[in-house]
């Protein structure tokens, strides 16, 4: 990925040349330094406002070419001071980046200030935030321009009254974007570079951040019984692996579990998938990254909690080999499995990997995620994840951590009724249960592994990769559930 421009909090003082980033609160109404530099200008600053119609409504910004010295002042819209939200300091931040990629700088000043004053270390950690998720792009198979069209931006100082509480403040966030940047570089690499070994091996360099790493290989899975994993994986020349993350920040004995879905590439297998658009199935593995990012977050910011995250990884493949629609997988669990549709293999890994977790570590409760389903993205859209839950608490933790966020999930039904359609005939259940609700039949699925241990399944095929681009998202791999169950973990479980 593109070098992230270095970001560097300092006190507060007037700009002396240089490109400029001006919070500039509804009006417009500039703050000290704003108005210092407006006067310094004979009003420029305050002119250019008026001729761009800027009136400082949040979000709004507007490009002030070579005022007073400076060579550039871009004068960016907090609205009325009183009610900018977390969520929004973030965005301003994404804007703010934005603007100063294009303008071409390679250093920048960015005052943040508010009428009267108020910004308080929290806030421009969360701007800074903003900056660093925006920054991100996945370059790294972009042979360079040679007419050195490529970003220049190297260096950006945050401006602000007490630079060394917002550098606390910042550090915990700081480790957030990078695991946010950790699960979005996952999503991207292609799958010919991203296999279930080497998703396994950049997840086992967590070490560095104190993580304990567990590998399972194919005949340890085989010992314990994972024959539906393994089923999947079986029509892949590359083996599957079982990575388990361990973070022991303090707290409970009883850990935190998460669980991704990671499959690498998924062509439907033997049910094989049509052409069009099957190139975005390289970020079938995006509940894996969401995890493995989730646990560089946690680590990082040296969380108070005591967390698994376990990833099943494989690959599915049409082969000689592959397993077939009609075959019977017996899961860990014991529960037989008829494989009606072998594009449905993300609830087979989920199953095994799920029953794991849940035998072993006996967690307070289990959070899966998957890229499992288009059903979800035809309900939903790619701007919320489908969410289920057996535990009205967690669920309703989780909307909170949503929301605070900007990552939203929407609660989705679980019922006996669904139950139904994946009576099998020949086995204990199938692993399709047709189209109609589609995305809903999945989770029950699923739920069938889970026994009394509180669990939520987040269905995040419509947000994990191409959904839309944010003022702090421009890359196609989102990142998707990391801030959302750090804060979740932040909030709700943490000593
Ligand atoms: N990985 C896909 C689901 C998916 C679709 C993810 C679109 C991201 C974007 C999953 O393995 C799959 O193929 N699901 C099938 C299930 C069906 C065969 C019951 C689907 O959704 O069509
Ligand atoms: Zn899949
Ligand atoms: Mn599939």
């Amino acid at each position: 990925m593109a070098l992230l421009p270095t970001l560097t909090f300092v006190a507060r003082s007037v700009p002396q040349g240089g490109t400029t980033v001006l919070t500039v609160a509804a009006g417009p109404a500039f703050g000290d330094i704003g108005t210092t530099l407006d006067q310094a200008s004979g009003g420029t600053l305050t002119r250019a406002a008026g001729v761009a119609r800027f009136t400082g409504k949040r979000f709004a910004a507007v490009d002030v070419v070579a005022p007073a010295g400076l060579d550039r002042a871009i004068l960016l819209g907090l609205g009325t001071p009183g009610d900018v939200s977390e969520t929004d300091w973030v965005r301003l931040g994404g804007i703010a980046m934005g603007k100063l990629l294009d303008s071409g700088a390679e250093t920048a000043t960015i005052v943040l200030e508010l009428p009267g004053g108020g910004v308080t270390a929290d806030i421009a950690a969360d701007f800074a935030l903003g900056l660093k998720l925006r920054a991100y792009e996945f370059d790294l198979y972009k042979s360079k321009k040679p007419d050195d069209e490529g970003r220049k931006l190297t260096s950006i100082s945050l401006a602000i009254g007490n630079p060394s509480a917002a550098d606390t403040a910042f550090r915990s966030r700081s480790a957030i974007a990078n695991g946010v940047i950790l699960a979005r570089d996952l999503v991207n690499e292609p799958a010919n570079v991203l296999g279930p070994e080497e998703f396994a091996a950049r997840a086992a360099a967590l070490d560095a951040l104190g993580v304990e790493v567990e590998i399972l290989e194919e005949t340890a899975m085989a010992k314990l019984g994972m024959n539906a994993l393994l089923g999947v994986a079986q029509g892949s020349v590359r083996p599957p692996r079982l990575v388990i993350l361990k973070w022991n920040g303090g707290g409970d004995s009883q850990p935190v579990a998460f669980v991704g879905k990671g499959v690498v590439f998924d062509t439907g297998g033997i049910s094989i998938k049509p052409a069009a658009g099957m190139e975005d199935m390289k970020g079938d593995m995006g509940g894996a990254a969401a995890v493995t990012g989730l646990m560089a977050a946690l680590a990082g910011r040296k969380a108070k909690v005591n967390a698994i995250g376990v990833l099943g990884l494989v690959e599915n493949m049409p082969d000689g080999k592959a397993q077939r629609p009609g075959d019977i997988v017996r899961s860990m669990a014991g529960v037989t499995i008829e494989v009606i549709n072998t594009d449905a293999e993300g609830r087979l890994v989920l199953c095994d990997a799920l029953h794991y977790t849940i035998e072993r570590f006996k967690p307070k409760f289990v959070v899966d995620l998957a890229t499992l389903t288009g059903a979800i993205v035809v309900a939903l859209g790619h701007h919320m994840t489908g969410m289920y839950s057996t535990d009205d608490q967690i669920a309703a933790d989780l909307d909170k951590a949503g929301k605070a966020t900007g990552e939203l999930v929407w609660r989705m039904p679980l019922a006996p009724e669904y139950d139904k359609l994946i009576e099998a005939k020949f086995a204990d259940i199938k692993n399709t249960g047709g189209r109609d609700a589609g995305s809903i039949t999945a989770a029950q699925f699923l739920k069938r592994f889970v026994g009394e241990t509180p669990w939520v399944h987040l269905d995040i095929a419509g947000t994990a990769m191409g959904s839309p681009q944010t003022d702090i998202n421009k890359s196609w791999g989102s990142g998707w559930g990391v801030r959302i169950l750090d804060r979740f973990v932040a909030d709700f479980h943490e000593v």
